[in-house]
């Protein structure tokens, strides 16, 4: 937008500065008409010379430093009108400014919920440990989907994608409430493996071990959730607390499911 504002100012200059060679010479011309009485006369059409012919006057002034040396003597007087030139010289300055304010009111604007600071940070705190469980079972079923082996391939392979596909939405709805609650949201490989409390496998294991890994994560990310919800709940957070109970029913049922597929 600044950068707009500025090409637009910038073409405005080049107007004005292309109508100024006319005005120039039209005062050049006036100049030299009335070059005999150049005190008197120049003074009274100066003051009856709107703001917009002294502003005229400036660039094309600054554009031609011959006609600028020569008028040198007659810009003195000129002085005068140089109350009225700050204003028009101030109109690139003036396109400049709501840039401040934009970045003063979005450093003013604080997050005004209910929720206290300390409590938006302690919830954050838990829902962050949610989203690095969340994305690490997110990945050890996509990791499976692909991976797995033997006569339950093609069960497995959709219910995993089934599985990570519901998680990879998640994760988005996770990380937005973060930032809703004012802080960023953990989103490297290094800061999930901190907060995670699940292991990933080093190399690809069958499909029951796959089964059972996955059974143990999501009965895990569900302790990390309900974990965060009683926060949450403590807090008077509904909407986290809503997002968590229904990220706990979503574990609790793969859960099931997947144990289901070993009994
Ligand atoms: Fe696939």
């Amino acid at each position: 937008m600044a950068k707009a504002v500025k090409a637009v100012s910038k073409t405005a200059k080049v107007s004005k500065a292309e109508e100024a060679p006319n005005t120039d010479t039209k005062v050049a011309v006036a100049a030299d008409v009335k070059a005999e009485p150049k005190p008197a006369a120049a003074k009274a059409p100066a003051k009856k010379v709107t703001a917009k012919k002294a502003v005229a006057k400036k660039p094309a002034a600054a554009a031609k430093a011959p006609a600028k040396a020569a008028a040198k003597p007659a810009a003195k007087p000129a002085a005068k009108p140089a109350a009225t030139r700050k204003p028009a010289a101030t109109k690139p300055v003036a396109a400049a400014k709501p840039a401040a304010p934009a970045s003063a009111a979005s450093s003013a604007l604080k997050i005004d919920i209910g929720i206290s600071t300390a409590d938006r940070a302690a919830v954050v705190k838990e829902l962050s440990k949610v989203l690095a469980d969340s994305y690490t079972v997110y990945l050890m079923t996509h990791n499976f989907h692909w991976n797995v082996t033997g006569p339950m391939f093609k069960t497995l392979h959709e219910l995993f994608m089934t599985q990570y596909t519901e998680l990879w939405q998640a994760l988005d709805d996770i990380a937005e409430r973060i930032r809703a609650l004012g802080h960023y949201a953990p989103g490297t490989y290094a800061e999930f493996q901190k907060l995670s409390s699940i292991t990933q496998p080093a190399s690809v294991p069958d499909a029951t071990t796959m089964i059972e890994l996955l059974v143990k994560g999501n009965e895990a990310l569900a302790r990390t959730a309900r974990a965060a919800f009683d926060r949450a709940d403590s807090a008077d957070d509904q909407p986290t607390a809503d997002l968590l109970t229904q990220r706990l029913d979503v574990h609790e049922k793969n859960a099931w499911m997947l144990r289901s597929l070993l009994q």
